[in-house]
Formats: structure tokens, C-alpha cells, sequence
């Protein structure tokens, strides 16, 4: 860093880009959402009821698919998925590069997590690896639509159909998404969604799963509650992984506004992808082709090589100038301690990726205003840095 580049950050005094941090999320209910829950509380019908048949119709519908089942969260929703499709000691592809649960999920339903590699310029699960891990065990797919972008469906579509393999969409980061011009409820087995509170379209804690299979469809509505298909008639173990009608209030009072709220993400990464154009070293995520992802998180990767600074640091020099990152993430799940007995420590861009990338302010409120200081930001620490 030259004395001059130094003394023009907001890390060594100098005034910051944005003197008012610009907001990295804006999870915040609106008025309605709340009328909606105190309307399910006044009425005393506090149990899954009209609003989650509500929410599971309207989400259903808005990505393409037959059926919608709420549950607790995301979680719960792999746990129903994997339980459905596989026996214990089914090997199943999972990305190396996602949120826990994808895989440990697998691991806590008893079946083998196979991790498979990412691609540097999607960062979504790589088909290709994919291929490779295929083994006579093999029974599934479990891919992550991640970031809000989908992955390859055409190629993992295909590969479930070459080796007969089951495939669920884990995308609990990607609620309306499209891919080649369908919702993502149309493709694969089982698709799963995370409703927590930093999601797209957030309820606080929530999930839910959609299938085009009716027999899939029951058997994940039985293992949801306990098996019962009368009152006190249990046919099978079954969990009670199910939502709960204040719950389903919030998420049908926020799933109005939804494809508003995904066209202003959509806007919001159209000008980081120009910013980010103008900065040597910085990389903006590749969208899948044939995608058209809903930005949960808007990922950048840097090319350590150009910058005399760690990732860290830059990340660092960013917050003093009011931009806020974060970054997913910090480990790879298949270097997670708990993924051990299943890390093959085959999966090299996953691993070297959580030492490359942080996400951007990321949500349906950013301004012109906000754009230009993360711009200024941006371009004031990639200068400071530059080698
Ligand atoms: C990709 C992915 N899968 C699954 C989950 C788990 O969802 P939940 O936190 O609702 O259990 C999350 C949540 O962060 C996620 O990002």
C-alpha cells in the first residue's frame, strides 16, 4: 500500500464512502405482516390451519409445482425430502460448497454424503465432479441452488436419469427463482425451502417442501405428522416437523410482495455486476446459464494476486467505509468437524473459495444512494490494495 493510497481509507481516519453504514439485509416485517400474525393470534387458531394451506398453495403455484407442504424449516423440509427418497446407507451427492444442513442432514438421516466439488465461476455444485463420484451406491442428488441462483438443472436432470438417481433441490436460498423459463418446483424429486428469517422471504424460523409426485407428496405429509392419517391413527413413525398458522400468516403476508422485492435484488446485482466491471481483481458471480437467480446473496471473488491484502482485511477496510460484507462462507461444509469421516478431501475449489469470496449488501432496499457509496467503497480499497 502506497502512503497515499493509506491515508485515502477510512481504516487509517479518512472520511468513510458512506458515513452511514448502508444496510447489509432488511429482514424487517412491514405493517401488514404483523396485522396478518395478530389476526392468527386473535383468533386463537394458533396450529398449522388455514394460512399454511394457504402458503402452501400460493408457494406451490409460484414455483411450478402440484404440491406444497409448510414445515418447521429448512431442515425439517431436507429431512422430509431425504427420508422419502432414500434408505440408510444410500450415497448421495452433495455440494461441498453450501450451508450445513444439505449435507448433514444426509449424514443424520444415515445415509453417505458424497461432497462434490463447485465451479469457480457459478460457485454452484459441479456436474461434471459429480459424474466422477458416481458409485454402484449411489441413489441420489443433492444439489443447492445457492446464493439465490440455480444450478445446472439440465445436467443434473440428466445425470438422475442416466444412473437412476433421485434428485432434491435444496433451495432454501432461491425462493422464485427460473430456470429456462419454468419455476424451479418443475425439476427434480422433491424441492426444499428455507423460510428463516434472513431469507428472501422470511418468517422467522419456517420451511417448506414441493414435489409433482402424489405418492411423495403423502409420505412427506405423513413423516411431517407422525404418521397420522386419522385423528390418533398413526400408519408410520412420522415426526412433527409442522409450521404453525402464525407462521404461515407472515409468510402469505410476505409472499405478496415477494416478485416486487426479487425484480429490486434483480436490479440491485445488475449494478453491482457494472461496478464490479470497472475493478481489476474483483469477480462478479456467473449466473448458471439458462438461470435467472433471485440474488438471497450477491457473492464476489477476489483475485489475491492483485491486492497486497488478505480477503479479511479488505473486508475490513470496507466496513470502516460504511460497507458492510459477510462471507459464506468461512469453512467448507466438507471441512465442517462435524463431515469429517465423510471429507475425501477431494474438492479443491470449495476448500480454497472460503479464503476468496464475501457478499455485498444484498436486499430490496438499496439505493442510487447506496449503490454509489459501495461503488466509491469498492474502488477506494481495491486502490489502497492494489499490487
Ligand atoms: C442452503 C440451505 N439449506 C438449508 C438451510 C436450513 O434452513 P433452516 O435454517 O430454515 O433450517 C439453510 C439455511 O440457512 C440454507 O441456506
Amino acid at each position: 500500500m502506497t502512503t497515499s493510497a493509506a491515508t485515502t481509507l477510512a481504516i487509517h481516519g479518512a472520511e468513510p464512502a458512506s458515513p452511514t453504514p448502508v444496510p447489509f439485509m432488511k429482514p424487517q416485517l412491514h405493517r401488514e405482516d404483523i396485522d396478518a400474525a395478530i389476526a392468527v393470534l386473535e383468533s386463537g387458531m394458533l396450529r398449522a390451519a388455514k394460512k399454511c394451506a394457504e402458503l402452501e398453495e400460493r408457494f406451490a403455484k409460484a414455483s411450478g409445482a402440484k404440491h406444497g407442504l409448510t414445515c418447521a424449516n429448512g431442515t425439517t423440509a431436507l429431512q422430509l425430502a431425504y427420508r422419502a427418497l432414500f434408505q440408510r446407507g444410500d450415497e448421495v451427492l452433495v455440494p461441498a460448497w453450501t450451508y450445513i444442513a444439505t449435507a448433514s442432514m444426509l449424514a443424520a438421516e444415515g445415509m453417505v454424503p458424497v461432497f462434490v466439488d463447485c465451479l469457480e465461476d457459478t460457485f454452484q455444485m459441479d456436474p461434471a465432479d459429480a459424474a466422477k463420484k458416481i458409485t454402484p451406491k449411489t441413489r441420489g442428488i443433492a444439489a443447492t441452488h445457492l446464493y439465490g441462483c440455480p444450478v445446472d438443472i439440465d445436467a443434473f436432470d440428466a445425470l438422475g436419469r442416466k444412473h437412476n438417481l433421485k434428485v432434491v433441490y435444496d433451495a432454501a436460498q432461491t425462493h422464485l427463482a427460473r430456470y429456462n423459463g419454468k419455476g424451479l418446483g418443475a425439476y427434480g424429486d422433491i424441492v426444499t425451502y428455507s423460510f428463516y428469517a434472513t431469507k428472501n422471504l422470511g418468517t422467522g424460523e419456517g420451511g417448506l417442501v414441493t414435489t409433482n409426485n402424489d405418492t411423495l407428496a403423502r409420505d412427506m405429509s405423513l413423516l411431517r405428522s407422525h404418521g397420522e392419517t386419522d385423528k390418533y391413527l398413526h400408519e408410520r413413525i412420522g415426526f412433527n416437523y409442522r409450521m404453525n398458522d402464525i407462521t404461515g400468516a407472515i409468510g402469505c403476508s410476505r409472499l405478496t410482495r415477494l416478485p416486487e422485492e426479487t425484480r429490486a435484488r434483480q436490479n440491485a446485482a445488475a449494478r453491482f455486476d457494472e461496478i464490479l466491471a470497472e475493478i481489476d481483481g474483483l469477480a462478479a458471480p456467473t449466473v448458471t446459464p439458462k438461470a435467472e437467480a433471485v440474488w438471497h446473496l450477491y457473492t464476489v471473488k477476489m483475485d489475491l494476486s492483485k491486492f497486497t491484502c488478505t480477503r479479511d482485511e479488505f473486508c475490513d477496510a470496507l466496513k470502516a467505509e460504511g460497507i458492510p460484507t459477510a462471507v459464506h462462507y468461512p469453512r467448507a461444509t466438507c471441512d465442517q468437524p462435524a463431515l469429517a469421516p465423510w471429507n475425501k478431501r477431494n474438492t479443491p475449489v470449495a476448500t480454497s473459495l472460503t479464503s476468496r469470496v464475501f457478499c455485498l449488501p444484498m436486499h430490496h432496499e438499496l439505493t442510487e444512494a447506496h449503490f454509489t457509496a459501495i461503488a466509491e467503497a469498492l474502488n477506494k480499497v481495491a486502490g489502497a490494495y492494489r499490487r
